[in-house]
């Protein structure tokens, strides 16, 4: 922020001076612009801005300010793309900005469609799924009591439970062969999988009273959501569970073979076998709704990347219909300070990689 702030001031004191050389002050030259755009950048970017490879950014109908400053922080050491540090070094501040001038005006392309890649991961995702259906059910719904359902759970508690049952750090012996070899991106498609599907209305439990246990349950909403559905991705949802499987994990929690804190209170059995009935009945829903969460997460980008109003800062850039892998692969570099910018850092911090793939595939789906 400071940065952007320092190159506003900067420009405009610039531009009281009235200096040659500000790029505010020059105005681009799209003839000139397009000839270096066919010399140096149409093999990675096309002459229409639509990038070659899905790690290339489209430059089409982007902030012209933005692509300036873009560049310059390629110059300056701000990002750390070595071609792209190497090819401004070499360029004047016309060139930068006639060639920004060139690619902010051609026109916003026609997105490429995000559903196929949505597809194409939730197949990927079934097809692992596919080893942990024989015991878990098809699509994750138990039908086998004491087996946990894994449809609709949420999916960071999924990725970390499988991958606590990966390491061996969370008991469960056999599991540990089986889910040898998958690598964390395939844990991840597999969660989202799991994730999205929800499981029907169970019969109710016999055994326990829901009733008693909805009033004792008053006591676990507050992590697990007052019907068993959490809001966070890392508590799970206890709605829908299998209750033979719920009662042994409360148990599990109270002779402390597993770790939490919350569950450690002594209970009598009825009151965990009411607790169990009263959540395996609760209503599941599926926890990931790709398209909706980047939604709503993306109401927060939206006030500087979007605004409905005309004030778009200039040096902002325009998110819509971005490549979807570029804009994943930008969003973790800012997370881990690859680039410079401190205040999308900061933001970004709080982003996990599923965030970060919901809210590319939403912005890459858009329209620019
Ligand atoms: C060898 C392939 C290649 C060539 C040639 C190339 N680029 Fe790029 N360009 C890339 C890649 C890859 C990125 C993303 C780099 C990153 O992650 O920071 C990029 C990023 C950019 C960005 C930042 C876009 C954004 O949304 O932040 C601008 C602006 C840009 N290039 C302009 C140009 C211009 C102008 C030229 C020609 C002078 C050019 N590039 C030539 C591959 C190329
Ligand atoms: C041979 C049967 C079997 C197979 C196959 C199997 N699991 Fe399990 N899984 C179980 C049992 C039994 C439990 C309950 C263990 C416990 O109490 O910790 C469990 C528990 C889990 C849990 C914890 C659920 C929760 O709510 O805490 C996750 C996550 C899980 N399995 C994921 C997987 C994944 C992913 C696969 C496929 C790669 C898989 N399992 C394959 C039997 C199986
Ligand atoms: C302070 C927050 C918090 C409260 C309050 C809380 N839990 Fe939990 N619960 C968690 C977290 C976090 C986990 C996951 C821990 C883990 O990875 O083993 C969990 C896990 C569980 C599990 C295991 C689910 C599974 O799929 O394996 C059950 C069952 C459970 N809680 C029941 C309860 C009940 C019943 C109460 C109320 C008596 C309660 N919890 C209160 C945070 C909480
Ligand atoms: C307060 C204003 C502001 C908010 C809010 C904001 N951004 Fe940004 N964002 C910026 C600015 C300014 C830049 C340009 C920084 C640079 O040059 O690296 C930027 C750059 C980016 C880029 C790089 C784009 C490219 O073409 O290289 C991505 C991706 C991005 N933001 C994603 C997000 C997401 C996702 C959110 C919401 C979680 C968000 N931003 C919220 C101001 C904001």
């Amino acid at each position: 922020m400071k940065h952007i702030l320092l190159g506003v001031v900067m420009l405009t004191l610039l531009a009281a001076c009235g200096s040659e050389s500000d790029p505010a002050e020059l105005v681009a030259d799209l003839v000139a612009g397009k000839a270096i755009a066919e010399a140096d950048c149409a093999d990675c970017h096309g002459m229409d801005g639509h990038g070659a490879s899905t790690d290339i950014p489209y430059l089409a109908a982007q902030s012209e300010q933005y692509l300036v400053e873009a560049m310059h922080a390629y110059r300056d050491g701000g990002r750390l793309h070595p071609a792209l540090q190497d090819m401004t070094a070499r360029m004047s501040e016309a060139d930068i900005v006639n060639i920004a001038g060139y690619y902010a005006s051609q026109p916003a392309l026609e997105n490429v469609s995000n559903q196929q890649n949505n597809e194409a991961a939730y197949t990927e995702g079934a097809a692992v799924a596919a080893i942990c259906e024989t015991c878990h059910g098809e699509k994750g719904i138990s039908t086998e009591a004491g087996m946990p359902s894994l449809a609709g759970q949420q999916p960071i508690y999924l990725m970390t439970s499988t991958q606590e049952y990966q390491t061996g750090s969370r008991g469960h012996e056999g599991t540990q062969d089986m889910l040898e070899g998958l690598e964390s991106v395939d844990i991840e498609k597999m969660a989202m999988y799991f994730a999205a599907q929800s499981a029907p209305a169970r019969e109710p439990a016999p055994f326990g009273d829901a009733v008693a246990g909805e009033a004792t349950a008053a006591d676990c909403g507050k992590c697990h959501g007052a019907r068993g559905i959490s809001n966070d991705p890392m508590v799970p949802n206890l709605a829908g569970q299998d209750p033979v499987y719920l009662v042994s994990a409360i148990k599990a929690y109270q002779v402390k073979e597993r770790d939490c804190e919350a569950l450690t209170t002594p209970r009598t059995d009825e009151q965990v076998e009411n607790l169990a009935a009263f959540y395996s009945i609760q209503k599941s829903v599926a926890s990931v709704h790709d398209e909706l969460s980047g939604k709503e997460m993306a109401v927060k980008c939206d006030r500087c990347h979007n605004p409905t109003s005309h004030e778009r800062k200039l040096s902002v850039p325009s998110l819509n219909g971005q490549s979807h892998d570029y804009l994943v692969k930008a969003m973790k570099e800012y997370r881990q300070e690859d680039r410079d910018n401190s205040m999308m850092h900061k933001m970004s911090t709080r982003y996990n990689d599923e965030m970060i793939e919901a809210l590319a595939t939403y912005y890459a789906a858009q329209k620019n």
